[in-house]
């Protein structure tokens, strides 16, 4: 594994960070006997089970599975790779970070030069918006649309002349060159030759991200019957701009989102800054798609109470409920606000002023009852076939979204609505329930737990995960497993590959501290397992003769496991040899394998004396 950052480096941050106070800053924790106790911020929960020990450094959710150390923490919370949490780790406790990787210092210099590109492209709009003949009717539209100069300025909003150069002359005198511009999505090269300005004849919106870069830009028609592309054009995808991964006016917002504990979502630029020069200033836009996960991610870190204020055009569309769903999932308690039929609020706004608005936000319906509410307008409950319907989404929601407390007021609440008895309702979800688990038992490499969207679950038994425990905690029972214990035993390739890390470092009389560990794995399930595997209440402080005698027993069940696979196999290949009259084959294969047939329940390790706990 190539890591652009060197070990010593890694292992001074590590040392120099305390993973209590990394994670305080993003939830409260309370102290828990040996260890501190908060609320997941991984997924939705109402009693702490996300539990993280000093002592280790490390953390464990009891609900979600999720599991890691400070650098995998920041890699969750902030949607970042190993080498960037590693540098905000670094800059928290004061550790330079030489720059040794090449190829990756190259990617991170071309990622400041479009950033820096960026910001040059937002001051050349700004310019032509705020002092060029061209910009004046722009800056009139502005205006007339009631954003004041100021907040034109705070936002950084400008105006793409229409000429098909002008940009790009502009960055060339800078010194740009051609190739980053288009890097940037600010230029296409032309159809024979030549460059030309992505953005013309537009408003200019710039997308800061949540540190205030310039990431990209949403450009808006000046007049909409023009006949020059969509309304709104945004950025392509960029190295520095990945349109599902950015909330519009993050950078601006997430002072007043902290201090009013609660997000307004909405929908595009010019609701966002409505609101906020109408002093509302906890608001974000989506950029007009549904929320990901990535963005709920975000919102959750600043707070969990998230309120939606949607034009009413895409505020019932399936991607809304979707992106919806996803904010529930991460802990977010989210809320939907109605807005009038036809009005955005921006609009809104405008018409009835900012105290109207926070009326309708205080007003905000829970995301479940407003979702039965909208249920009820869109099925005809009359008739048959739409109470069928009803009932149908009715529990997919159910079983998607929430807890069991909510679970049963909300099946209450249907059961009045329909006029059915609640039971009915409820073993029909149960019928549901049990299909679809059985379902997702049937299907290989499910969601795991913790984030990791792309890694295949572990194949791993009880008895392995204990073993692993035990030799984590103990460098003597690590060198017992390495004496006794055959890689073949394990069944999964990556946690072969984490036995060997353990006796690795065995070998090296060092213990293999759990936190090195899961900076040597990049895959989420295995860190997991690491993380798991150490703060397992159950296996914490053993006399160290019970762990030697678990750890025994353990290595014994995986041994017969795979000694009964292996005769199984055995005997597959000698039937197919007797099938085929291959006599000499079989004798060589039964004198390979004499041992395997005539152990059944005897198990590699005797030790004579282990025999007994405590013996
Ligand atoms: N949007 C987009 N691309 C489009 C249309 C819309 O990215 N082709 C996004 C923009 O972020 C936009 C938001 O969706 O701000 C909402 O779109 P819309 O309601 O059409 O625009 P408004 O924000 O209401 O803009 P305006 O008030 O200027 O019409
Ligand atoms: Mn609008």
């Amino acid at each position: 594994m190539s890591r652009p950052i060197p070990e010593n480096i890694i292992e001074e941050i590590r040392q120099r960070t305390d993973l209590v106070e990394v994670v305080s800053e993003y939830l409260k924790l309370e102290r828990r006997g040996k260890n501190m106790v908060g609320l997941c911020p991984f997924h939705s929960e109402k009693t702490p089970s996300f539990t993280v020990s000093p002592e280790k450094q490390l953390y464990h959710c009891f609900g979600c599975g999720a599991s890691g150390n400070a650098f995998s923490f920041i890699m969750q919370m902030d949607n970042l790779n190993f080498p960037e949490a590693a540098r905000l780790l670094a800059g928290r406790c004061g550790v330079k970070i030489p720059e040794t990787n090449q190829v990756e210092r190259k990617k991170e210099d071309f990622k400041e030069n479009i950033y820096r590109l960026n910001r040059l492209a937002a001051r050349y709009y700004a310019y032509c918006l705020n002092n060029t003949e061209p910009g004046k009717q722009a800056l009139e539209y502005l205006h007339d649309r009631g954003i004041k100069q100021e907040t034109i300025e705070e936002f950084m909003v400008g105006y793409a002349p229409s000429d098909w150069q002008g940009f790009f002359k502009f960055a060339r005198k800078k010194g740009a060159g051609p190739d980053l511009m288009i890097k940037a999505g600010l230029v296409s090269p032309g159809r024979e030759k030549g460059y030309y300005d992505r953005f013309r004849g537009r408003i200019m919106f710039p997308i800061f991200d949540i540190s205030g870069k310039v990431s990209g830009f949403g450009g808006r028609l000046l007049s909409e019957n023009e006949k020059s592309g969509p309304k709104y054009l945004n950025s392509p995808e960029t190295p520095v701009f990945d349109k599902s991964s950015i909330l519009y006016g993050l950078n601006l917002a997430r002072e007043a989102i902290r201090r009013e504990k609660k997000a307004i979502v909405m929908e595009g630029y010019t609701d966002v800054i409505t609101a906020y020069q109408a002093g509302i200033k906890n608001v974000v836009a989506s950029l007009g798609t549904a929320l990901t996960k990535t963005q709920a991610r975000q919102l959750r870190f600043q707070t969990d109470m998230v309120i939606t204020a949607y034009d009413s055009d895409i505020a019932g569309e399936a991607a809304t409920w979707r992106g919806l769903a996803i904010l529930q999932s991460t802990g977010c308690l989210v809320q939907v606000a109605d807005l009038p039929e036809g009005s955005d609020p921006d609009s809104y706004i405008k018409e009835n002023g900012a105290g109207a608005f926070i009326d309708l936000i205080n007003n905000a319906t829970p995301l479940m009852e407003y979702h039965l509410l909208q249920m009820k307008k869109r099925y005809d409950l009359s008739t048959d076939r739409g109470r069928m319907e009803y009932t149908d989404e009715l529990i997919s929601i159910l079983l998607s979204e929430i807890n069991h407390v909510e679970q049963n007021y909300y099946l209450k609440k249907a059961a009045e609505e329909l006029g059915v008895d609640e039971e009915a309702l409820r073993s029909e979800l149960k019928k549901r329930q049990r299909w679809s688990n059985h379902y997702k038992s049937n299907k290989q490499g499910n969601e795991p737990a913790g984030g990791g969207e792309q890694s295949q679950k572990i194949n791993i038994n009880p008895a392995e995960k204990i073993l692993i425990s035990l030799m984590l905690q103990s460098k003597e029972i690590a060198e017992q497993g390495r004496t006794i214990l055959k890689l073949d035993y394990l069944s999964d390739s990556r946690v072969k590959e984490l036995v060997e890390s353990i006796w690795k470092h065995t070998e090296n009389n060092d213990t293999a501290a759990a936190d090195k560990l899961l900076n040597q794995f990049e895959d989420p399930q295995i860190n997991n397992l690491i993380g798991e595997a150490v703060t397992d209440p159950s296996l914490q402080d053993l006399p160290p003769h019970t762990a030697k005698r678990m750890a025994e027993d353990c290595i014994n069940k995986l041994y017969k496991v795979w000694a009964k696979k292996q005769q199984r196999e055995l005997q597959k290949k000698l039937k197919e040899l007797e099938k085929q009259g291959a006599d000499e084959q079989i004798e060589e294969l039964l004198r390979k394998h004499q041992d395997l047939l005539r152990i059944k329940d005897d198990s590699p390790y005797r030790s004579g004396k282990g025999g007994d706990i405590d013996g």
